[in-house]
């Protein structure tokens, strides 16, 4: 019997070692880093099941902070440690404990505190304690299991740059469900930003419910179908619409509450609103009819501003906006209002002449009618107590007084709004527009607008611009990225498109400039893709990716290739088109000089099998490869590249603009001498260049071919013209 006892004592010992042996480690390598982390000798707190989340008694926020904190632990750990209302000064053993502690600065900031006994997370405000919590959820490795997390002694005292760190979500041109929105509010929280900017009204969609205009969801959220790529001209003949009843708008604004995060709606007026027009024609200049727009681009029909009703419109739908956000901002666009109807409608005629508002050098008098339209709008929102947020262009005529203005077109808007005292929220595209394309080889992504921004470009985003007094750089108080979902039709893609670029741009918006270091935030990424991993988000993977430089070499009369990988990967190539591995291709040492045409390939191979994409690139050679190169006129500081020797390389555009393939030169001819350095003869001459109409960049309208022996005296040998 004894024996038996005995056996059944061991079995259960070896049962409960087997659990509580397995142990993970914490660390704080998380993004965005925090601003100060210090370890100490000390050993490390173990969570466990029987660890304890402590809240202050009748502190319902923090109360809240604890449960996401235990729901948090749970979905890494599949165990939900308890929660607990404690007293003031009342003592917890083996806990986690929250509070305030008003000696903090900053209102978002946290010191996290961990020793052996227990971990202390106390905020200014229960918004600090949020962050502080959402630093600790991403230190623990996301895939726990039911381990036992060792959580390093130390303290991190962290507050954020920026008070405002924003991501945008366009659900006019696509509609999104209410779950989605969540999720993605989920995904801002993680990344410890405060606020929600709901693009809810475009030309294709309606998408907010409004009680004292029901057209405008009845019609102006549907439309009769929607056309196939970049405005093919061919259409899917399938009707599409949505939006958001003010009762889930609430829920939406609630569900971002409890995680700290404002939700910042958007009624872009006076353009953008086809679909207002399409449910109440009467609003327009021209009085329709109209459609609610079923292509992508900007269009001439905008709201009458001479036409009183419209005005009022206006301000009856924003009367219901700010009932369901209670949002200190209200955003009221501004953007892409084209003038052309206002300059025939003898409404708005009658308007700029009552309103006496007169044309200058810079501005017409139609530019004066949105400014007046702006005005009048904020003046009314701040009749209640609210303050407007409007797009760059609202700097064209008179701003509005006390907008905040959001520069989108590059900084020089934001640069220009603080100088004039304005309040400026940073969301240039050149960096931080998701919907560009995050790879410059774009031949296996979806289709994009266009542009290009990849992670490091966000990365390296420097939101106030150095030539600003100290004065005028209070005035940027915060950075915010772009989702526009003209070819965003899924919640996939959008997963896509913002992942992981939320990551750079959270650490853009949380650390401090001197702290920023892209490398070490490549190292750190994994940490953080693990958690997208698990919940099973569809992230872009491009970082694993072999970056190339590839230039001409005038010197050498080479193609020269550089290649570099974030984690320094062995990369091994080859130049016959072949498929490149370990086995068959070169281990890549130094930069490769390509002399003849080649089909260079190209692999980066990781031990855990995570290896790149392959990398190619067709390389042709022909008279004028890597043979010296000069330009008349010099291309756009925007679509410059590397320079003329872009045009020399051996390489051929790709079909996206901003690949660093084209140059671009608005308004001037190209003018290129290449010299062949030798007499030779040439048999045929040609040129490509890219059409993309959707975003302003047209094709060439002539060639001429000229050619010279003492590059002085030209004498042109063939030309023509292109309609
Ligand atoms: C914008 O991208 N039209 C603000
Ligand atoms: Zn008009």
């Amino acid at each position: 019997m004894r024996k038996l006892n005995h056996a059944l004592l061991a079995g259960a010992l070896a049962l409960a070692c087997a659990s509580c042996t397995a142990e993970k480690e914490a660390n704080y390598q998380v993004i965005p880093l925090p601003q100060e982390v210090s370890l100490t000798q000390e050993n490390p707190f173990k969570l466990n099941e029987n660890v304890l989340i402590a809240y202050p008694e009748n502190n319902a926020l923090l109360q809240r902070n604890a449960e996401f904190l235990s729901e948090y632990i749970q979905q890494a750990a599949n165990y939900a440690p308890k929660t607990k209302a404690i007293a003031a000064g009342e003592q917890v053993k083996n806990a986690i404990v929250l509070g305030l502690d008003p000696g903090i600065a900053n209102k978002e900031g946290y010191v996290l505190t961990t020793t052996p006994e227990g971990i202390s997370i106390n905020g200014q405000t229960e918004n600090g304690v949020f962050y502080g919590i959402q630093t600790l959820r991403k230190s623990i490795p996301a895939e726990a299991k039911e381990a036992t997390i060792l959580i390093p002694a130390g303290e991190i005292k962290d507050e954020p740059r920026f008070s405002y760190r924003g991501m945008h979500l366009d659900v006019g041109r696509h509609f999104f469900p209410k779950e989605f929105i969540k999720k993605y509010i989920d995904l801002l929280a993680l990344h410890n930003m405060n606020t929600f900017h709901w693009h809810l009204t475009e030309d294709q969609g309606w998408r907010i419910e409004i009680k004292k205009y029901p057209k405008l969801t009845e019609i102006g959220s549907q439309r009769s179908r929607t056309v196939i790529g970049r405005n093919t001209q061919e259409y899917d003949n399938t009707p599409y619409g949505g939006f958001f009843t003010q009762e889930e708008a609430k829920e939406i604004v609630k569900y971002a509450q409890e995680r700290y995060i404002t939700v910042i709606p958007e009624v872009d007026l006076p353009g953008h609103m086809l679909a207002a027009l399409a449910s109440y024609p009467e609003l327009g200049c021209t009085g329709g009819p109209y459609e609610v727009e079923k292509t992508w681009g900007v269009f001439p029909d905008v709201i009458c501003i001479g036409n009183e009703k419209a005005m009022v419109f206006l301000e009856d739908v924003l009367s219901e906006i700010v009932e369901l956000f209670p949002s200190e901002y209200i955003h009221i666009g501004g953007d892409e209002a084209p003038r052309d109807r206002w300059k025939k409608c003898p409404k708005c005629q009658a308007r700029i002449k009552s309103e006496n508002l007169k044309a200058d050098k810079k501005h017409t008098a139609e530019d004066r009618l949105q400014s007046y339209c702006m005005s009048r709008i904020e003046k009314f929102l701040n009749s209640k107590g609210r303050r407007i947020i409007g797009w760059d262009e609202i700097l064209e005529g008179d701003v509005a007084p006390n907008a905040t203005v959001m520069s989108w077109r590059g900084m020089n808007g934001g640069l220009e709004a603080a100088k004039l005292g304005h309040d400026v929220i940073m969301t240039p595209n050149t960096y931080v527009y998701f919907d560009y394309y995050q790879t410059a080889d774009t031949k296996d992504e979806p289709d994009a607008i266009g542009g290009c921004v990849p992670l490091e470009k966000v990365y390296s985003l420097e939101p106030v611009p150095a030539s600003l007094n100290e004065n005028e750089k209070k005035h940027i108080i915060g950075v915010q990225a772009n989702l526009w979902t003209e070819y965003i039709a899924t919640t996939q893609q959008i997963e896509y498109m913002v992942l992981p670029r939320m990551a750079a741009l959270a650490e853009v918006q949380w650390t401090l400039p001197e702290k920023k270091d892209y490398r070490n935030f490549t190292k750190r990424l994994p940490q953080l893709l693990a958690f997208y991993d698990r919940e099973g988000l569809n992230y872009g993977k491009h970082v694993f990716n072999i970056d190339s430089k590839i230039t001409s070499d005038p010197e050498k009369k080479a193609v020269m290739i550089e290649l570099s990988t974030i984690d320094d990967a062995p990369i091994y190539y080859t130049l016959d088109g072949t498929e490149p591995s370990a086995k068959n291709g070169t281990l890549y040492k130094e930069p490769i000089a390509v002399t003849q045409a080649a089909n260079f390939k190209a692999i980066a191979i990781r031990p855990n099998g995570n290896n790149s994409k392959i990398k190619s690139e067709q390389i042709d050679f022909n008279k004028a490869t890597c043979r010296p190169i000069e330009l008349k006129n010099q291309p756009s500081p925007k679509y410059s590249y590397d320079g003329a020797i872009v045009l020399v390389d051996g390489l051929k555009g790709t079909n996206s603009y901003a690949s660093g393939r084209w140059l671009g030169f608005p308004g001037k001819d190209v003018e290129a001498t290449i010299h062949l350095e030798e007499s030779t003869e040439i048999s045929r001459v040609s040129t490509e260049a890219i059409i993309d109409l959707s975003a302003w960049i047209m094709g060439a309208c002539g060639l001429s071919v000229a050619v010279s022996d003492d590059g002085k005296d030209f004498r042109e040998v063939a030309s023509k013209d292109y309609p």
